[in-house]
């Protein structure tokens, strides 16, 4: 697999993050901003600044756009519109939604502007529970907002859900899983919850949190088991579709192909530089408006680090990833060890983890690099 541009053709994958939110979820470590209703029209024109400056490395057609937050639908609906409409078309454009900012306009809105994914934060379907994530919906929302959706005539829809939230049970995941496969999204993300040490959740769940950490392997193999026996396919570690709607965006990154982020907070992989724009609303929006790029760090990373990140990504995939693209990345006694004990095969001149390989996952990869 090729993994980065192919000469001339220019990046395919356009990431754009809108950071605004109603609140801030406790257990959120993304770069959000609170409300800021009257500067969502200045965020826009920046990004679309942004956006005119680097247009020149986008490929004459765009495979995918995803819109990432943050709450995207809670970015003021002719902000939203006036961005949507001046972006690149693409064959898949991803927007990511609050279930309690789903209204049949906003949903017109969507889909007169072209987006043809929509990826629902859902998390849990547990009043208790959501209520421990500090999330604004209930479990109607989620229901809702996807009948809305369908409604509408979107026929792509991905539902975020989260296991290990503090008080959460076997028996709550399970319900969990059934209220989502209910819904019969085209595809869903199940994350295991992360928390960051030293932020205010952690210190408020401590406890629960480790004990959530003890049963997390078994919360992944039922989550596993529950989506595979239901006939979705478990194409990434964490992510499940039904046939041939895997998300094409997150499946880029995976691929360790070229991808272009604007917004604040967004980062760029374009060959051997990796860019990271500087979270800080102000600056970004000030340096737009005077033509210039906004305030980023930039790394150059050699083909080492390629290799190895190509390597941890590919591997969380079920397709095999061609050896050619990792080179030494792999060192071949602990892959002659890992096939020996039934975690990693050999496809021909491509590697893929076994399902209990999959299972360990980042483990048998760490082993796995030279
Ligand atoms: C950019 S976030 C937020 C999108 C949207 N604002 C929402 O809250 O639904 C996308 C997804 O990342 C996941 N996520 C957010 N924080 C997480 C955390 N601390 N650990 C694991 N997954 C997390 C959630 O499932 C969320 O839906
Ligand atoms: S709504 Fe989503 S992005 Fe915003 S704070 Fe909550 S989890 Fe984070």
């Amino acid at each position: 697999m090729s993994g980065s541009r192919a000469p001339g053709r220019g990046v395919r994958h356009l990431y754009v993050h809108l950071p605004f939110c109603a609140h801030r979820c406790g257990y959120c470590d993304f770069v959000t901003l609170v409300g800021r209703g009257g500067e969502h029209d200045a965020y826009v024109d920046a990004l679309l600044a942004e956006l005119a400056l680097e247009r020149r490395r986008l490929a004459p057609r765009v495979e995918t756009v995803f819109l990432g937050g943050g709450t995207p639908t809670f970015t003021q609906p002719e902000a939203l519109e006036r961005l949507l409409a001046a972006l690149p078309d693409a064959d898949e454009v991803t927007v990511e939604a609050n279930p309690e900012t789903v209204t049949p306009a906003l949903a017109r809105l969507l889909s007169r502007n072209r987006v043809n994914r929509v990826s629902l934060g859902a998390q849990t379907f547990h009043t208790s529970l959501l209520s421990v994530l500090e999330r604004r919906c209930g479990p109607d929302d989620v229901r809702r907002a996807m009948h809305t959706l369908r409604d509408a005539g979107f026929d792509n829809i991905s539902l975020d859900l989260l296991y290990g939230i503090p008080g959460q049970t076997a028996a709550d995941l399970d319900a969990d899983i059934e209220s989502a496969l209910s819904l019969a999204p085209e595809h869903v993300s199940y994350y295991e919850l992360e928390a960051k040490p030293g932020t205010r959740f952690t210190h408020a769940h401590g406890e629960e949190l480790a004990r959530q950490a003890e049963a997390m392997e078994g919360y992944f193999e039922r989550v596993v088991e529950a989506l595979v026996g239901a006939g979705y396919r478990w194409y990434e570690t964490a992510n499940f579709c039904r046939a041939a709607r895997e998300a094409r965006h997150n499946l880029g990154y995976w691929l360790g192909r070229d991808y272009l982020g604007v917004g604040i907070g967004a980062v760029s992989t374009l060959g051997l530089e990796r860019r990271r724009n500087a979270p800080k609303l102000a600056g970004y929006v000030s340096a737009l408006a005077r033509g210039q790029a906004p305030p980023r760090e930039v790394e150059t990373l050699d083909e080492e680090t390629k290799r190895r990140e190509r390597l941890m990504l590919g591997l969380r995939l079920d397709r095999p990833l061609p050896l050619a693209s990792v080179g030494a990345a792999v060192e071949p006694t602990a892959l002659a060890r890992a096939e020996r004990l039934g975690l990693a095969e050999r496809r021909g001149a491509s590697l893929v983890l076994t399902p209990r390989g999959r299972f360990l996952g980042g483990a048998v990869t760490a082993e796995l690099m030279a």
